[in-house]
């Protein structure tokens, strides 16, 4: 049952998400709900609601959908038609409307702060810095300027550096630590050939 439900919500995600080329595509929703269901086992928390969570997080992004409210609405009834108990779908709604970095919000529930977890760990390390890029080319943004802020490696500094601290759950504090030193290498090189 749950398993079916699961796959479910993969394909759900993959007709919603897709080819999106600002970092948000269907890839991004798989590396977030298998990293969320990793994690939910070594935390003991509940590794279906963190899984589907994660395939969803990203549902309702007001970068992404012209009318988030129809797209939660939608998401809703979707859930509600592969039979997901209503306890379950008030959960993965309050998790999806927790987790983004700019509202700066704590998730109270462990699901959600572990999705949070997973959503932060792909945006460092070499994938991280791959979708960085990306969004900026995405949105015609240089890749650095010395005396420009709105530039690819201004990120790096407004959030990449930052998440490691940030991160929730001890287990995703673990596998932060590498992808962190991984992201300070690479831009310690940007700026040896840079200068
Ligand atoms: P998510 O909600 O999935 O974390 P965001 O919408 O915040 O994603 O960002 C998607 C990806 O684009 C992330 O890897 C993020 O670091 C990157 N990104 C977001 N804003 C910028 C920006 N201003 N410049 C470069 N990359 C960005
Ligand atoms: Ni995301």
């Amino acid at each position: 049952m749950k398993e079916k439900q699961l796959s479910s919500i993969r394909e759900y995600a993959m007709q919603l998400f897709g080819d999106d080329a600002t970092g948000h595509d269907y890839f991004h929703m798989e590396r977030v709900a298998r990293m969320a269901k990793q994690i939910a086992e070594a935390e003991k928390a509940n590794p279906f609601i963190c899984e589907a969570a994660g395939w969803l997080h990203d549902v309702g992004d007001q970068k992404l959908f012209s009318d988030p409210n129809k797209a939660i609405e939608n998401m809703r009834l979707f859930l509600t038609s592969i039979l997901l108990t209503d306890k379950e779908i008030v959960l993965i709604e309050r998790i999806i409307k927790a987790v983004s970095f700019s509202k700066g919000e704590v998730p109270d529930q462990l699901e959600g702060k572990i999705v949070q977890d997973s959503d932060r760990l792909d945006a460092i390390g070499a994938i991280g810095i791959a979708r960085t890029f990306a969004y900026g080319g995405a949105n015609n943004q240089l890749i650095h300027h010395p005396e420009h802020t709105a530039t690819s490696i201004q990120h790096f500094f407004d959030k990449l550096l930052k998440l490691k601290q940030l991160m929730n759950t001890n287990t995703a504090k673990e596998i932060a630590e590498e992808r962190h030193q991984f992201t300070e290498i690479y831009l310690k090189q940007f700026f040896r050939e840079w200068n």
